[in-house]
């Protein structure tokens, strides 16, 4: 009786077994069923120059150095201070680690006036610091401090700490900024030339169009407002409903 039963799951299991791999397996996800818009993005930022940078710099770890007339690479396509020997930044580094593990307080890890702006954040933040702890915009005590500094800054008598949202870095502001903006190909999203590519990428992955405006070298990559206006011009004869102008000029990309 046993082995009859044994005899029927080792059965059981060939049939399965011929059948899984009868059974033709394609990954869903495949160059051929991306979807066409990731196709189509391009950030140069991390394309094809850093590439061919890496694979020289392990041709180069490999003992093939001789090949090349510099000894090493560095990397400039990301702006990482630390690869072109900044030190490290110490302070706010200090001050978020004791927030997420209040037990440095206690310790000599971390300097003296960091310990102190800890304490203080720690009194005015909502909540502790920890996991999915903050309000979905970011810390209102955060955002109070920059909208006082946005008022002060841009000298205008409003800016309200509910209208602020925080993000992990700029780029994930501006995605969700294009997310919303971007309703299809008519919608079109003005960006200086040159630019950073984040925004280009972002454009081709929402589907939207790109108008580019020129910034003039000659006058110290100054924005030339009848350019401006005529790619505006032109834009709406070709249907395209202007959404919003990035303006990153000047700091980046001109420097
Ligand atoms: C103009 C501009 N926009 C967006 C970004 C991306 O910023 P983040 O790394 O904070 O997402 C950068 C980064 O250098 C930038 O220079």
């Amino acid at each position: 009786m046993i082995s009859s039963i044994f005899k029927s799951q080792s059965t059981l299991a060939q049939v399965r077994n011929s059948q899984v791999a009868l059974r033709a397996y394609t990954k869903v996800l495949q160059k051929d069923t991306l979807s066409d818009n990731v196709k189509k993005a391009e950030y140069a930022v991390r394309g094809k120059i850093p590439l061919r940078g890496e694979e020289i710099q392990t041709d180069i770890n490999k003992g093939n150095g001789a090949k090349y007339n510099f000894a090493s690479t560095t990397s400039l396509n990301i702006g990482n201070p630390q690869a072109v020997g900044q030190g490290h930044i110490t302070f706010n580094r200090e001050v978020i680690s004791s927030l997420i593990n209040p037990a440095l307080l206690n310790t000599n890890a971390i300097s003296h006036d960091a310990k102190e702006r800890a304490l203080k954040y720690k009194k005015l933040l909502d909540t502790p610091m920890g996991a999915y702890t903050s309000n979905s915009k970011g810390y209102q005590y955060a955002r109070e401090k920059i909208a006082e500094f946005i008022k002060k800054r841009d000298n205008v008598p409003h800016c309200d700490a509910k209208d602020i949202y925080i993000t992990n870095g700029a780029g994930e502001g501006v995605k969700l900024v294009f997310n919303m903006l971007i309703r299809g190909q008519n919608d079109g999203i003005m960006i200086p030339i040159p630019q950073y590519p984040l925004y280009s990428a972002l454009i081709t992955l929402n589907g939207g169009t790109q108008i580019p405006y020129f910034l003039d070298e000659a006058q110290n990559w100054a924005l030339d407002t009848s350019d401006v206006k005529k790619k505006i011009t032109d834009a709406k004869k070709a249907g395209i409903d202007i959404r919003c102008i990035v303006i990153i000029n000047p700091g980046n990309p001109t420097g």
